[in-house]
């Protein structure tokens, strides 16, 4: 079963909107991270962590620099095509969230680095996603507020 972006993408659709009727100047927003934002909380957030500090075993933690020593090319192809307990990304997601969510995970690795990790607010909505990913029907539940 492939999660739906349903009413996730209607909500992403006006934030983008609204940061262009906002700020069109976007000194301070970066519209491609806050899309890579949005679409990590609410697909990828479920196993690798709000604040990038994953909660499924075996997921990386991106904020703890995991992973991030490969290629953005590996990364993607990952993303794209699945790897273990991942499932496959593609044709789920329009592939520019892919790689805006990429975009965020690099953000994150970047700003914990830094030394001022991000925390983000929990999200209304998100995807939940069973802690075995190995079953042989992973169920992708919604979570409504
Ligand atoms: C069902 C849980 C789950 C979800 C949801 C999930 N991931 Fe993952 N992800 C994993 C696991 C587990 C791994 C480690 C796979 C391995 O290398 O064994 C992983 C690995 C990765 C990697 C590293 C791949 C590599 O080549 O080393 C990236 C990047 C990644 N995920 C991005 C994402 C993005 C972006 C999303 C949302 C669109 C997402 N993940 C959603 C479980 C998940």
């Amino acid at each position: 079963m492939a999660p739906k972006p349903g009413r996730a993408g209607a909500t992403m659709a006006s934030l983008c909107l609204g940061i262009a009727l906002v700020s069109p100047s976007a000194a301070t927003v970066d519209p491609i991270l806050e899309r890579g934002r949005t679409v990590f909380l609410t697909y990828c957030a479920g196993c690798h962590g709000f604040d990038g500090l994953a909660f499924l075993p075996f997921a990386p933690s991106f904020a703890m620099g995991e992973r991030m020593y490969k290629s953005d090319y590996e990364l993607l192809r990952s993303i794209r095509r699945g790897r273990n307990g991942m499932p496959s990304w593609e044709g789920k997601l329009p592939d520019d969230w892919l790689t805006a969510a990429l975009a965020y995970i690099r953000f994150m690795d970047r700003a914990g680095r830094e030394g001022a990790p991000v925390a983000n607010q929990v999200p209304a909505y998100f995807f939940l996603f069973p802690t075995n990913p190995g079953a042989a029907r992973p169920a992708y539940l919604v979570i409504p507020d």
